[in-house]
């Protein structure tokens, strides 16, 4: 079956078993499937985050499992459960129409629900960890339903244990967050705060919000559909204080966050767009012309050409700063 339908990259790269999960129920076959053919599988959402580099030797999974589910809780707060395969930027819109609020900064982000914790999706100042409550995953090794919570997935920055130590184990199946009713907007982000003085407002309504990120999103990000891609390519580099300390005397115009306690994040959009990168291409596979840190695939280009231009890119930033940076999608075989 050719996977170009189901990643975002667009790449035409070919499974050698298929199948599309519309229940938990047949998750069960699933697993005797595998166990009788012995073969890994890739659970995919959106295929949002995914580089496939060529042909597949396992079993794709596609997660259709649908289903909204919303209930008040005693302390204020609302408890609000998606089916994994729910469409991510649809179900925050629903939210939102439901008058439950949380997720609006988190709009438009491509992929599914059960895809959003694998790498704790984030955008705008806010990450799905903040906002999650548990989730409930299929374990392929067992075949057991197990709960986690948000403590137990480990989350970090682009970074859950079903990324960075169990990859290919779990499905989730569902995913809960806790939200509100009342409207409490995370607005300090650079590029928010701006556009909202900008249209001088400084309370937006939640359904405003949501519009202003996507808007801000499409200025800066291309529609997989138009332009194949998957989001930011490469993680943004977090170095200690001493390291950017360095940086910034080297480089004043360096952009710089404070991280964790003693650490520091770096744009690395920055970095690239610096080294003169943004829009160039090697073949079909190129640098988007408005975000540096955003690989495009102009309508051939294959992963392995994907895969080469970022090993230049990453060349490139290491000799100019010193800093190694990491691809964030997924990437396989
Ligand atoms: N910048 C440049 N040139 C560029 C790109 C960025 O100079 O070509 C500088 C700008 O100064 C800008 C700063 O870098 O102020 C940050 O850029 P931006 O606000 O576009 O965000 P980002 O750091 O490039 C991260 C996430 C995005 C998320 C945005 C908004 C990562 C890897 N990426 O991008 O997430 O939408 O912040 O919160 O953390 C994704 O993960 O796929 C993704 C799109």
């Amino acid at each position: 079956v050719s996977l170009k339908p189901y990643n975002s990259f667009g790449f035409d790269v070919s499974a050698r078993y298929f199948a599309v999960l519309d229940s938990a129920e047949q998750l069960n076959d699933v697993r005797e499937f595998v166990q009788t053919h012995n073969i890994p599988v890739l659970f995919i959402g959106g295929g949002s985050n995914l580089v496939l580099v060529a042909d597949l030797d396992l079993l794709v999974v596609v997660n259709r499992i649908r289903g909204l589910q919303i209930s008040d809780n005693p302390d204020g707060s609302v408890s609000v459960t998606a089916g994994g395969g729910e469409e991510w930027h649809p179900f925050v819109r629903w939210t939102l129409e439901q008058g439950v609020y949380g997720l609006e900064n988190l709009s438009l982000i491509p992929g599914t629900v059960g895809a959003a914790p694998i790498q704790n999706i984030g955008a705008y100042g806010v990450e799905i960890k903040d906002r999650m409550q548990s989730l409930e995953a299929f374990d392929l090794e067992t075949g057991d339903r197990v709960v986690f919570t948000s403590a137990d997935c480990q989350f970090d920055y682009r970074d859950s244990i079903f990324k960075s130590r169990f990859p290919g184990r779990y499905l989730i199946t569902a995913v809960t967050f806790t939200l509100s009713r009342e409207f409490n907007p995370v607005l300090h982000y650079g590029g928010i705060a701006g556009q909202l003085t900008d249209l001088g407002i400084t309370m937006p309504e939640p359904l405003q919000l949501s519009d202003l990120i996507c808007e801000v999103r499409n200025s800066k990000l291309p529609q997989p559909e138009q332009l194949g891609n998957a989001g930011s390519f490469f993680k943004n580099p977090v170095i200690s204080e001493s390291q950017a300390g360095q940086l910034k005397q080297d480089f004043p115009g360096l952009v710089v966050f404070a991280d964790k306690p003693g650490y520091y994040k770096l744009a690395a959009g920055w970095l690239i767009d610096q080294l003169g990168w943004k829009g160039r291409t090697q073949g079909d596979a190129g640098v988007y012309e408005k975000q540096a840190l955003v690989l495009v695939n102009h309508g051939n280009a294959t992963g392995a050409d994907i895969i080469e231009l970022a090993g230049a890119i990453q060349a490139d930033v290491y000799k100019q700063f010193g800093v190694m940076l990491e691809i964030e999608p997924r990437c396989y075989p």
